[in-house]
């Protein structure tokens, strides 16, 4: 962990699972028990607090220790609302990640509640805010089924900076995907149905509903929507609906664009994500 992660001091019970000992729960559970103890002297009392780097924790004598922030990714279904709770009790991404394990999780960013694709989650706070800070954001590659063909001139519009509604969009790559590309399927499995077209678009921003918004400004409404990168990161090796850790490369990439201010990875739609 370097200095920057550090949370001091913490709830024992919260350092307990974020250690992966138990949920949080199952911690509290423990430390009533009396099998929990700092620096030697066994801790009963919930609301007792640790600093994770200097404190000594034994759960039933064994040493336990705090790893570094957890990175993880959602293949978010269609239907999910990018929230950790609803007070009206829809279907939200919460239910979908293992809160329990890694207390403190939550979403970078959003993706409407019918768009598909790569969410990332962490449960660095710090890592997050510079991920979303508008002059830090990260190039996102969406996939987009829309009414109609763009052709060069709309495409031309997008790449100059469409105007929307809130002021002008910065200038974004789009580029019609052909049927034999992998990427097609994702919103259209079936075909798509004639006077349909699938678009790729590269964007930095993140304003509500900036691809369709984009998208509808130049005449094609947006049908399906998809995200199947964000920086660095591709939508790999995980089935719609299931989360997967980041791989140490992949937590490298992600810190990598923390470090250089998103500039690693924000080439602006100079290139296409990788074919799967
Ligand atoms: N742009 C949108 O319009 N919707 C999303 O969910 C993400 C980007």
């Amino acid at each position: 962990m370097n200095s920057e992660e550090r949370i001091v001091p913490m709830r024992l019970q919260r350092f307990l699972a974020r250690a992966g000992v138990a949920s949080r729960r199952g911690s509290e559970n423990l430390m009533t028990a009396g099998r929990v103890r700092v620096n030697g002297v066994v801790v009963t009392e919930l609301g007792s607090k640790v600093d994770p780097e200097r404190d000594e924790v034994t759960v039933d004598g064994r040493p336990v220790r705090m790893s570094g922030p957890t990175y993880l990714m959602l293949n978010k279904p269609a239907g999910y609302l990018t929230t950790m709770s609803d007070p009206q009790g829809r279907p939200c991404v919460e239910s979908l990640v293992p809160c329990d394990q890694y207390p403190g999780l939550f979403p970078v960013g959003r993706l409407d509640r019918d768009t598909t694709g790569l969410l990332l989650f962490t449960t660095d706070g710090n890592a997050a805010q510079e991920l979303l800070h508008p002059s830090r954001h990260v190039t996102k590659h969406y996939v987009a089924l829309v009414e109609g063909i763009p052709n060069a001139g709309e495409l031309g519009v997008i790449a100059r900076g469409v105007m929307l509604d809130d002021g002008p969009a910065q200038p974004a790559k789009a580029h019609v995907i052909d049927p034999g590309d992998p990427l097609y399927k994702t919103v259209a499995p079936n075909g798509a149905r004639s006077g349909a077209s699938v678009v790729g678009i590269f964007i930095k921003e993140g304003r509500k509903h900036q691809v369709k918004r984009m998208l509808a400004a130049v005449g094609h409404k947006v049908l399906r929507l998809h995200r199947d990168a964000f920086g660095p990161l591709k939508l790999e090796g995980c089935a719609e609906g299931s989360w997967r850790a980041l791989t140490k490369d992949e937590v490298l990439a992600i810190r990598e664009v923390v470090a250089s201010g998103g500039a690693a990875h924000a080439q602006g739609g100079e290139r296409k994500p990788n074919r799967r």
